[in-house]
C-alpha cells in the first residue's frame, strides 16, 4: 500500500502532521535534520493520536553534578495526553521502556512528494 501524504515542503524540519495509509492513521515527523518518519499515530498507553504531541528532545547527564544537557532536539515525540516520549530516529522506541516500540512505516520522497508505505 502506498499513500502521498503531502508535498514535502509542507512539513517543515521539526514539525509533524497526521495523514492516513489506507485506512491506518499515521503520524509523519521530519526532524530538524530533514529526514521524514512516519509511525501509527496512536499512543501505546491510551491510544492519544501522537500528531497532537510535540516534537522535543530528551535531557542527557552530564559529569558534572546536577548538571544535563539537552538532546535528539526534535526527534522525540511526546504523547499529548500522559508525556510518555517515544525517540523517533530509534524505530519509534518509548523513552521509559525501549522494547516498545509504534508500529513504524517507510517514508520515500518521490517528485518532491511525502510518500508512505505499508
Ligand atoms: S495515551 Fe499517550 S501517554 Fe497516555
Amino acid at each position: 500500500m502506498r499513500e502521498v501524504v503531502c508535498h514535502k515542503e509542507d512539513i517543515h524540519p521539526g514539525k509533524m502532521r497526521s495523514a492516513t495509509l489506507g485506512k491506518i492513521p499515521v503520524v509523519v515527523c521530519r526532524t530538524k535534520d530533514g529526514e521524514f518518519y512516519a509511525f501509527a499515530n496512536r499512543c501505546l498507553h491510551q491510544g492519544a493520536p501522537l500528531s497532537e504531541g510535540v516534537l522535543c528532545g530528551d535531557t542527557k547527564r552530564t559529569d558534572i553534578h546536577g548538571n544535563y544537557e539537552y538532546i535528539k532536539d526534535g526527534e522525540i515525540l511526546r504523547c499529548p495526553w500522559h508525556a510518555l516520549e517515544y525517540d523517533i530516529k530509534n524505530d519509534g522506541a518509548m523513552l521509559a521502556e525501549p522494547d516498545k516500540k509504534l508500529r513504524s512505516f517507510q517514508v520515500t520522497i518521490e517528485d518532491d512528494q511525502v510518500v508512505v508505505y505499508k
